[in-house]
């Protein structure tokens, strides 16, 4: 395992990613080819924002990463996702957790923020794992489908504790 930036080589793999689950059309803007794949990866290494893949024997299976870094008060928005079939082995989980330390030690942020539609356990679970704690609940915020949603807000200081989980190995470059 092994968490390093998306490269545009990797565009094929993020086409086939984003088709494995339905719950990623809203993780990802609308990808439908390989060029709109190649311009993600290039808007993920703008400044202000880091993305990593999650790769397997080389194969980007998810990604972890961080936007909006770019303020004066150093907090950085978080999100990760998971291909379907790498799901359920605990890897979202380390990967979340690897990238928000990495994030609050060296890359220089003091705080971590992410919200989740309340019905998604499994992202919950993810960010509670990878050191997040729960602040609150923004009431009705998203609106999918004719349906809204509400939104638990979830923050990771650089004072709070490291959680115990085994990290995966992280290339910056
Ligand atoms: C959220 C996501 C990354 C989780 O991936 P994953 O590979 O299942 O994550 P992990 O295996 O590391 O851990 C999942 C945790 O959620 C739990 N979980 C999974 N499905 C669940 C469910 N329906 N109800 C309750 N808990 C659930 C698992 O038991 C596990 O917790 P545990 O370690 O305490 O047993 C993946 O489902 C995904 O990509 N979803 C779509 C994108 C998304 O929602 N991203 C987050 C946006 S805020």
């Amino acid at each position: 395992m092994l968490l390093r930036p998306w490269t545009i080589d990797d565009a094929p793999a993020l086409f086939r990613l984003s088709r494995s689950a339905p719950d990623l059309v809203r993780q990802l803007p609308p990808l439908d080819d390989l060029a709109a794949c190649r311009a993600l990866i290039e808007r993920f290494a703008q400044p202000g924002g880091r993305a990593f893949a999650l790769t397997e024997n080389g194969v980007p299976i998810g990604n972890v990463g961080i936007s909006d870094a770019l303020n004066a008060h150093r907090n950085g928005w978080f999100h990760y996702w998971m291909g379907a079939e790498t799901r359920g082995r605990g890897l979202a989980s380390r990967a979340a957790a690897t990238v928000a330390t990495w994030a609050l030690d060296e890359g220089g942020l003091f705080r971590l923020e992410l919200g989740h539609r309340v019905e998604n356990l499994a992202s919950g679970r993810v960010a509670e794992r990878a050191g997040f704690i729960a602040e609150g609940i923004e009431r009705a915020k998203l609106l999918y489908d004719g349906v809204r949603h509400d939104v638990r807000t979830m923050s990771r200081l650089a004072t709070d504790p490291v959680p115990g989980l085994q990290p995966i190995r992280l290339v910056l470059e």
